[in-house]
């Protein structure tokens, strides 16, 4: 397998390690939906990986010949690979949501998305129409006995997980209301599961969820935050959740008047600080009602945008934050081809670690990967605390901005890389680290990620082990149709294949 790495000698012109006919085709959509055992493995499934991953991303990115604006618009659906006893079952069903089975049954889009979908018609058809379709794409959780896909907008879809049938809407035992939205970025601390939601406007409202293994909720509060916040993702340590306000504006009047969709009104502003929102996870006892609410703390860093966070912790007195961060908001030109991305013209997501002193209200950023990076993985255990191994979905190249097609493990401790790429034929999804029973080492498990092999128009599940990526995947499982570049996933240990194995 040829790999390419860096520039051409003096032209400053980044190598491509892949070809945009390839990178395109894994955004065809699957309308099938297939459950089969895995027959077809090079390798072997190691016979101690048991449970079951979940993925969930845009599966359908076209309906009667049109297209998707853009792939966050697609409607979600989730694949499900089963391992037990060296064997893997696969599993893919589309979230059968209020949105997709009205469109199914009239065969074409009769929601507006929110990345620039428009309904046919023209925008007098899409103009002062502000219905939402809760599309269910972005993650899928095993939390509490349910099978949750999640969408940040809205609330969660209850799935069977032997099935991947949708059940409902849920509200999570009345934790929600209808309307009220759960972020597909819950951080999970041990027992605790730890969620947002964010309700946008002049002044942002930040509510945060604490539920226990059993899915009660233990603790809730809400924060008012000046300004206009477009915030996907956060990170938590024991004592603190953070959320990165990015520097952006929001004019809805061409989403309004239908000419584009709700997400592409935001604009990112730049040369404007980003705010780093700091709320205290624990309120102290004080008040009337015995709690005093410590200030909620805003402090200013330098300009970027962020999407995605990996990891935070508490180390003497400062917060550590370790983010994904973009020059600027990536954006595509209203009705442009998003297959058409010019990669080179975009500043690629680069891993950074942000230092927050909280004493003297400052932050100190520095860049830990130049390489173009996202979708970051840890260690389960280590969410919230000092860790050590990296996971990241990574261009194949050093420089540049490309599609993901590598898996790379960094060693924040040594600063030693491993880099397993599937260039110039294979496009990586998010790795998910699994650990192995009773291990010691922090990296003793696997990366379970998705491949697109543009090859053969398949994908592969493939199982890496973690300590080493250089000896490439040991069991690489070949799927029999390919599955359209998805966003996030999960692992539970519990097996979620046919009863009778
Ligand atoms: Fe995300």
């Amino acid at each position: 397998m040829q790999t390419f790495q860096g520039y051409k000698d003096g032209s400053k012109v980044p190598v491509e390690s892949y070809n945009r006919q390839d990178w395109q085709r894994g955004y065809e959509s699957l309308k099938q939906e297939f459950e089969y055992w895995i027959d077809d493995v090079e390798g072997e499934i190691p016979q101690e990986l048991q449970g079951t991953v979940f993925r969930n991303g845009p599966g359908l990115l076209d309906r009667n010949g049109q297209r998707v604006q853009h792939p966050f618009d697609g409607d979600g659906m989730i694949s499900a690979i089963a391992f037990q006893n060296g064997r893997a079952y696969f599993r893919n069903r589309y979230v059968r949501t209020q949105g997709f089975v009205e469109e199914e049954k009239a065969g074409k889009f009769l929601y507006r998305g929110v990345f620039g979908t428009q309904k046919p018609g023209g925008w007098l058809a899409n103009a002062f129409d502000f219905k939402l379709k809760n599309i269910a794409n972005t993650n899928i959780i095993y939390w509490g006995g349910k099978l949750l896909a999640l969408w940040e907008a809205a609330e969660p879809h209850r799935l069977d997980p032997h099935t991947l049938e949708t059940v409902r809407i849920d509200y999570l035992n009345g934790v929600l209301h209808p309307g009220e939205a759960f972020s597909a970025h819950p951080r999970i601390e041990k027992d605790r599961l730890i969620n947002f939601q964010i309700k946008p406007g002049l002044s942002t409202t930040i509510t945060i969820y604490e539920l226990d293994r059993s899915g009660k909720l233990v603790d809730r509060h809400a924060h008012s935050v000046p300004g206009f916040a477009f915030i996907h993702d956060f990170v938590i340590t024991p004592n603190y959740c953070i959320f990165f306000q990015n520097p952006v504006t929001y004019n809805p009047l061409p989403y309004i008047l239908g000419w584009q969709g709700a997400g592409e009104c935001v604009h990112f502003n730049p040369g404007h600080p980003t705010r780093i929102i700091v709320i205290p996870r624990h309120p102290v006892s004080g008040d009337s009602k015995g709690r005093e609410k410590k200030a909620v703390q805003i402090l200013e860093a330098e300009s970027g945008f962020v999407f995605h966070h990996a990891n935070a912790f508490e180390q003497e007195n400062k917060i550590y934050i370790d983010s994904i961060c973009y020059e600027s908001l990536p954006t595509l030109d209203p009705g442009a081809d998003y297959r058409q991305t010019d990669f080179e013209a975009l500043s690629p997501g680069q891993l950074w670690r942000f230092e927050l002193n909280l004493e003297n209200q400052t932050v100190r950023r520095q860049m830990l990967e130049t390489r173009c990076c996202e979708f970051p993985s840890v260690h389960p255990a280590n969410v919230g605390q000092p860790y050590r191994f990296l996971y990241l979905g990574a261009a194949s190249a050093a420089q540049g901005n490309a599609p993901l097609q590598a898996i790379l493990k960094i060693d924040l401790s040594s600063g030693e890389r491993q880099l397993w790429s599937a260039a110039p034929k294979g496009f990586v999804s998010e790795p998910i680290f699994v650990p192995r029973a009773n291990a010691t080492l922090e990296d003793d498990g696997w990366l379970l990620s998705l491949v697109y092999d543009s090859a053969r128009h398949r994908s592969d599940a493939i199982v890496l082990d973690a300590r080493d990526l250089n000896k490439g995947p040991v069991a690489r499982l070949h799927l029999q149709h390919h599955v359209p570049y998805g966003l996030h996933g999960s692992f539970t240990p519990q097996f979620f294949g046919p009863a009778n194995v």
